[in-house]
C-alpha cells in the first residue's frame, strides 16, 4: 500500500501553503498519498505512514502555530518519519553568510524532534499580501525586494530525495514485516 503522507503547513501571505501543495501533488505523482492541510486542522496522525512540516519565517521565527504544535505533539511525532522546510528570503541569495543564518531557522523543530529530512527554501515578498506593519519591518528591517524568489527546481529535488527516503524506509518494514512473519 503507498504511504500516506501528511503535509502540514504555517504560511502568512502563502508562499508556504504553494510549496506545501506542491509537495503534495509529487508525493501523490510518485504513488503515495499526501494530504495538505494546515497545521491549525491538523488532528491525529493515525491514518498516515509520515509527516511533512512547512513553515514561513518571520523576524527570524518559526510561525508560532508550527512551534505549538510541535511542542504540543512531539510524543506521538516521535513515532513518524518527519521531514521540515522552512521558507524565508534569506536562502534567495547566492550569499553564504544569509544561508549560514537560515541553518538556524529550524533550530526550534530540531530540538523538539528527530528529523530525517530538512529543506530550505527561497520564498516570496509581494508588498501588497502585507499589512502596513509587515510592510513597514520588511522595508526597514528584513530589507528584501518584491519577488518570488522560490525554486521550484530545488524544491522538486528535495521531494524525491525524500520520497526515496521514505520508500526505502517502507522496504525496511516490509523486510522486517517479513521476517517477524517467518519467525512466527
Ligand atoms: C514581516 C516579515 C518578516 C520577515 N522576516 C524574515 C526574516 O527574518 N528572515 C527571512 O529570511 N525572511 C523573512 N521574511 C520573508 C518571508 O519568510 C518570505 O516572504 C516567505 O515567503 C513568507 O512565507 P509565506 O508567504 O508563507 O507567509 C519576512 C517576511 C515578512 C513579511
Amino acid at each position: 500500500m503507498a504511504n500516506r503522507v501528511l503535509v502540514l503547513y504555517a504560511t502568512r501571505a502563502g508562499s508556504t501553503r504553494e510549496i506545501a501543495e506542491s509537495i503534495g501533488e509529487l508525493l501523490n505523482e510518485s504513488g503515495m498519498q499526501a494530504e495538505v492541510l494546515p497545521v491549525k486542522k491538523a488532528r491525529s496522525f493515525e491514518e498516515y505512514d509520515a509527516v511533512v512540516l512547512g513553515t514561513a519565517v518571520r523576524m527570524g521565527m518559526l510561525m508560532p502555530e508550527m512551534v505549538r504544535f510541535i511542542r504540543k505533539k512531539k510524543s506521538p511525532l516521535a513515532q513518524y518519519p518527519v521531514a521540515a522546510f522552512a521558507v524565508c528570503c534569506s536562502m534567495k541569495k547566492e550569499i553564504s553568510e544569509h544561508h549560514l543564518a537560515a541553518e538556524g531557522f529550524l533550530d526550534p523543530i530540531r530540538r523538539e524532534i528527530s528529523l530525517i529530512s530538512e529543506g530550505l527554501f527561497a520564498g516570496k515578498m509581494d508588498y501588497l499580501k502585507l499589512g502596513f506593519f509587515a510592510r513597514f519591518i520588511v522595508k526597514k528591517m528584513v530589507k528584501s525586494p518584491e519577488g518570488d524568489f522560490r525554486d521550484w527546481r530545488k524544491i522538486q529535488k528535495w521531494t524525491e530525495a525524500l520520497i526515496e527516503q521514505l520508500q526505502a524506509d517502507q522496504t525496511k518494514e516490509t523486510v522486517i514485516e517479513k521476517a517477524e512473519l517467518v519467525g512466527a
